[in-house]
């Protein structure tokens, strides 16, 4: 038992005041509604900083949303954990199908609700309190920096050049990053790679007008049937995706690693019940946890078009939108994924139709190194507070900005994670156990401690 477990016990209480605090402020990066708060709380996770022992903190202006960067240097001789996370949130609609109000947040059954409970504020703000725990125990094994940003939900538009024009005071010995998940507090577990991603618009034209569906129906393409067809046509019969040159620089697993892979504890009947569906769908060949972990996808993430009020107007619509992201896998990347499918899409097209394809952001998925001191930190950490190894997995999400941590800092990362799958990230009703919150309070000191022992050898 360390020294810092008994601060965290007498603080408890204070330690989730504080994170209810953040969570009241809605700062919505998608919508700029929400400006005013997003700033708000950048300012409130710079006092957070403050108060927890940094040395100073800043919040530095972008073109969009402000980064939060703050530090504690304790020796240069001592190893620099650079701790990345976002303050930042989804937008919270639907709101009627939330149980209580997605920025009041309320503890109900030992569990956080709010938007932002589990991505990430409460997985970020674990850093901030274990850093209060460290210096308030003086047992900070590390120097630390933190850069907490606030637009990861819209893509990371202006965190590349953030990175660009900041490498000294980045550097850094590795990034740690909570914003991922683990099987269960029963299973432990470290994600070891994330998919990248390709986000698409669409936009189908028919008639120049919208047309009355009784004097043209029949006779005139209508562009949402169109727009269904050719989205349908988009996996074959044994959900491959079709677009041609998709797969080809997909790694295909060993089969030891694929072994591995389906060896993490996984229930199929209870990943049923708890999404309600009879049957779980995908790309023939493979596991659910391959689906997931090292195949890539395509999916509609919004689909409109004509009459969508009450009641019933009969309308043949001039135009039908979709919005289509894939999942990417090793080695694909974003752009060229990106081209392939706005070149395939428009060649599909019919010609009472025409397409217009769009880009929106992506990211490039990476894989982080299992060999390394700061992987087997996390694992050691993880084995004292939980009394088990953790088993590494494969993430289906995706934070774009991993991959420009190595590639413009040189910087590999550890994906320290200490959500569950069912905490409704992105959707109503978002929680983070309480019981998580604190786990990660209690295990991140030990990462820094025996990162700074496996550093030295
Ligand atoms: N924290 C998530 C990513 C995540 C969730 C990774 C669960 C692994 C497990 C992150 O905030 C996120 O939602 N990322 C977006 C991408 C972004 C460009 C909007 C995503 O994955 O859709
Ligand atoms: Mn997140
Ligand atoms: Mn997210």
């Amino acid at each position: 038992m360390q020294v810092w477990n008994d601060y965290l016990s007498q603080n408890k209480q204070r330690f989730l005041d504080e994170l209810l605090d953040l969570l009241r402020i809605p700062s919505v990066s998608a919508d700029s509604k929400y400006k005013e708060d997003v700033a708000r709380c950048a300012e409130a996770v710079k006092q957070s900083l403050l108060n927890a022992g940094c040395d100073n903190a800043e919040v530095c202006p972008t073109a969009g949303h402000p980064i939060v960067y703050g530090e504690k240097m304790i020796d240069p001789s001592l190893p620099t954990v650079l701790v990345y996370g976002h303050y930042d949130v989804q937008p919270a609609d639907p709101l009627d199908l939330w149980h209580s109000g997605p920025f009041e947040p309320v503890i109900k059954d030992e569990k956080i609700y709010a938007r932002g409970a589990c991505d990430d504020k409460g997985q970020m703000f674990m850093h901030v309190k274990a850093l209060e725990v460290m210096t308030k125990t003086n047992t900070l094994a590390c120097n630390i920096k933190f850069m907490i940003e606030g637009e990861e939900e819209v893509g990371s538009v202006n965190l590349g050049k953030f990175l660009e024009g900041n490498k000294e005071k980045l550097k850094a010995d590795i990034v740690l990053v909570s914003d991922t998940s683990m099987i269960s507090m029963e299973h432990p577990s470290l994600e070891t790679g994330l998919r990248g991603l390709a986000y698409m618009e669409v936009e189908v034209t028919g008639p120049n007008r919208d047309l009355h569906s009784g004097v043209y129906g029949g006779a005139v393409a209508n562009p949402i049937n169109i727009l269904c067809k050719m989205i349908a046509s988009l996996h074959d019969e044994n959900n491959h995706i079709t677009i041609p040159g998709f797969y080809d620089k997909v790694q295909e697993l060993s089969e030891a690693d694929r072994k591995a892979l389906n060896n993490a504890p996984f229930d199929p009947e209870e990943y049923k019940n708890d999404l309600g569906v009879k049957a779980v769908w995908g790309e023939k060949g493979y596991t659910t946890l391959e689906r997931t972990g090292v195949r890539p996808t395509l999916d509609v993430n919004g689909i409109w078009g004509g009459y969508t009020g009450e009641g019933a107007k009969t309308v043949l619509p001039s135009k039908a939108y979709a919005k289509i992201s894939m999942r990417l896998v090793p080695d694909q990347t974003s752009h060229e994924i990106a081209k392939m499918f706005q070149q395939h899409f428009e060649s599909i097209a019919p010609d009472y139709v025409h397409v217009k394809v769009t880009e929106h952001h992506g990211g490039e998925p990476v894989v982080t190194p299992t060999d390394s001191a700061a992987y087997k930190a996390a694992a050691e950490a993880i084995k004292t507070s939980f009394g088990k190894e953790p088993i590494p997995t494969r993430g289906g999400g995706s934070i774009p900005i991993i991959a420009l941590f190595e590639k413009i800092l040189g910087l590999k990362t550890v994906l320290f994670g200490f959500g569950l799958d069912n905490d409704n990230i992105h959707s109503p009703n978002e929680k983070y156990d309480v019981f998580n919150y604190f786990k990660g309070i209690e295990t991140l000191p030990y990462f820094h401690k025996y990162f700074a022992e496996m550093s030295k050898n």
